[in-house]
């Protein structure tokens, strides 16, 4: 029997749990046998309270044993990497880093989740193009990643079911944003789904879950030793989250951007950030290259085109069109341009995410449909210099009246001043 009522009350006065205890709690909730107003109050206790790596480590691992897992390397023959972001406003990285890393003859396979709140979802970019599939079989998913060298999916199978209800739970419960919990939810889907290295992408900033840097090193410290315990190589990139990623805000936007990197021609902020993660994957996977020969060969994979020329391929086994011309478009587009000359001293990410889910890009509840046309485009980044006038973003809507309140929540987004703010790149610290 599973004693609910007294692990919370012991986990609210600051007690370690046991790691049986621990792990009934979590398999017992997975087959229902603990209600959710129960394991809502155990959040809570872990959100004051926290867990000790130890037990970060027991509910992982109980997460994971909830369902079933992947042999990916196993099945492949070959070591194979995964990335996942922590979430962000313009985040399309995985979607250009996917077909580069392929290209250059690494295998990766991912599963990604959807949207909430300010922060945009992988699946949901991806379903913005005519006919992409992100429900493939277990099969079908490793035969294209066999095939084709990579596949970004949906989950597939009965992969940490524990998470999908603790997420949700937690969603509404006001406990996301605890660390140990979003450790342990990130690390169990990458761990379950069976890549033997791993980059992070831990995002820092008003637009992230993680707002300071001690903050965003903690959390990385904490699911690099989760990996280390299951035998997996993980490294951090800790990245800027203060403005959007890029330029582009919404889906069908952000895969145009995507694929605009990949031909070489995306914003120089998202393009650094995209050869950071690809250099650090393949110095992590088994073609035995450093990082600096990792990112050569991502350079030479976009240069010579056969970086493109696998994202055609990996987006038409998913069944999607490569015809860019396909993507949907908003029917309004609006210029949002600067009141007076200076420089832009800051973009805030969260303000662009917000006026973004407002336009109907991302969703305020896990029911909300996503508009995949709309969105917004800041052309002009922290450190720009604008004269008056100049065009600072566009605001992709659907109806007048959206732009209109689009364009005044962008506006507000901006600030302006006489002096150009201290330079920061996109990349700004690695923990491994
Ligand atoms: N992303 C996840 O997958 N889980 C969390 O808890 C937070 C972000």
């Amino acid at each position: 029997m599973i004693r609910a009522a007294e692990l919370i009350q012991r986990k609210r006065d600051g007690e370690q749990l046991g790691d049986d205890e621990l792990a009934e709690l979590i398999l017992g909730y997975a087959r229902g046998e603990v209600p959710d107003y129960q394991m809502a109050a155990f959040c809570m206790a872990v959100f004051f309270r926290g867990l000790t790596p130890h037990e970060t480590y027991v509910l992982t691992d109980a997460v994971i044993r909830s369902g079933e897992t992947i042999d990916m390397s196993g099945a492949l023959g070959r070591k194979v990497v995964d990335k996942h972001s922590t979430g962000g406003v313009g985040d399309k990285t995985s979607l250009a880093v996917a077909p580069v890393v392929a290209a250059c003859g690494v295998p990766l396979g991912k599963m990604s989740g959807r949207g909430l709140g300010h922060t945009g979802g992988t699946l949901d970019k991806l379903e913005s193009i005519p006919g992409y599939r992100t429900e493939l079989t277990l099969d079908e998913f490793i035969a294209q990643v066999r095939e084709v060298g990579t596949a970004i999916v949906g989950q597939t199978g009965d992969l940490v079911p524990a998470d999908k209800l603790l997420y949700g739970l937690r969603d509404v419960t006001a406990t996301v944003d605890q660390l140990s919990l979003i450790a342990a939810s990130i690390m169990s889907k990458k761990l379950a789904a069976g890549a033997q290295a791993i980059v992070l992408d831990v995002k820092v900033g008003n637009g992230a879950f993680m707002r300071t840097i001690d903050d965003a090193r903690r959390l990385a410290e904490a699911m690099i030793a989760l990996g280390r315990q299951a035998g997996r190589e993980v490294v951090c990139l800790l990245t800027d989250m203060d403005q959007p990623l890029g330029a582009a805000v919404g889906n069908s936007l952000e895969v145009l951007e995507a694929l605009e990197t990949v031909r070489g021609r995306g914003p120089a902020d998202f393009h650094e950030l995209v050869l950071d993660a690809c250099g650090k994957l393949l110095a992590l996977s088994d073609l035995d290259v450093d990082e600096t020969e990792g990112r050569r060969r991502a350079e030479q994979a976009i240069a010579d085109g056969s970086a493109e020329a696998t994202w055609n391929r990996w987006i038409e086994a998913q069944g999607g069109t490569s015809d860019e011309a396909a993507l949907p478009r908003a029917p309004t587009v609006r210029e949002v341009t600067a009141p007076r000359a200076g420089h832009v001293h800051d973009l805030s990410a969260i303000r662009i995410g917000n006026a973004a889910v407002h336009l109907g890009a991302g969703r305020r509840t896990k029911e909300d449909a996503v508009d995949h046309a709309v969105g917004i485009v800041c052309h002009a980044k922290r450190g720009a210099e604008v004269a008056a006038g100049d065009v600072l973003a566009e605001v992709h809507a659907r109806t007048d009246a959206q732009a209109d309140e689009a364009a005044s929540d962008v506006l507000a987004a901006y600030q302006l001043a006489d002096t150009a703010p201290h330079e920061r790149h996109v990349l700004l610290e690695v923990v491994d």
